[in-house]
């Protein structure tokens, strides 16, 4: 798998994977994170890319001047097992490492939680701390 920045062309193809593989909400608007994080300085999307060129994994990463955090960290279910999850969050760490920040972080929703073994796998640690948030509505 060859990773690189999201192509425009796989928009679409995104936000279809984010979709099929659970990681969407109503309340959040998926295309337009995706398009932010895509333009901003401080921001991006990776894509996986097979053989042929296909699509196969996504994750978008960027910091917050004193932290790194992904999102939408996803493969397609046909090919997963394969290590590509495991590619791209290493090219994501790279690409904070480049930014000078020393870490990497990410929340999973609790109704994910099996994921966490995946993290794991990779060297990520539970956090000590509690995550609060308030949501703006108009
Ligand atoms: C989680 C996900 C990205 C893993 O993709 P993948 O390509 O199958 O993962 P990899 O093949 O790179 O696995 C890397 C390591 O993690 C382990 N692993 C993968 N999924 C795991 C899971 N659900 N639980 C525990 N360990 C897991 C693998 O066994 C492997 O370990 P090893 O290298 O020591 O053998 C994929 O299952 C997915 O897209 N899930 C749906 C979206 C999602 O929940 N994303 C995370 C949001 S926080």
């Amino acid at each position: 798998m060859q990773v690189a920045p999201l192509s425009p062309d796989d928009v679409e193809a995104a936000l279809a994977l984010w979709d099929a593989v659970g990681l969407t909400r109503p309340w959040n608007d998926a295309r337009s994170d995706l398009l932010r994080a895509m333009r901003g300085p401080d921001s991006t999307v990776l894509g996986g890319y097979g053989p042929a060129g296909a699509l196969i994994a996504t994750a978008m990463v960027g910091h917050d001047g004193h932290r790194g955090w992904v999102y939408y960290v996803a493969v397609t279910p046909e090919r997963r097992g394969e290590g590509h999850a495991r590619q791209i969050m290493r090219a994501c760490e790279e690409w904070v490492r480049d930014q000078q920040i020393p870490k990497l972080q990410l929340m999973v929703r609790t109704d994910n939680h099996d994921v966490v073994g995946f993290y794991e796998a990779l060297g990520y640690e539970t956090s000590e701390v509690t995550v609060l948030g308030r949501r703006f509505v108009d």
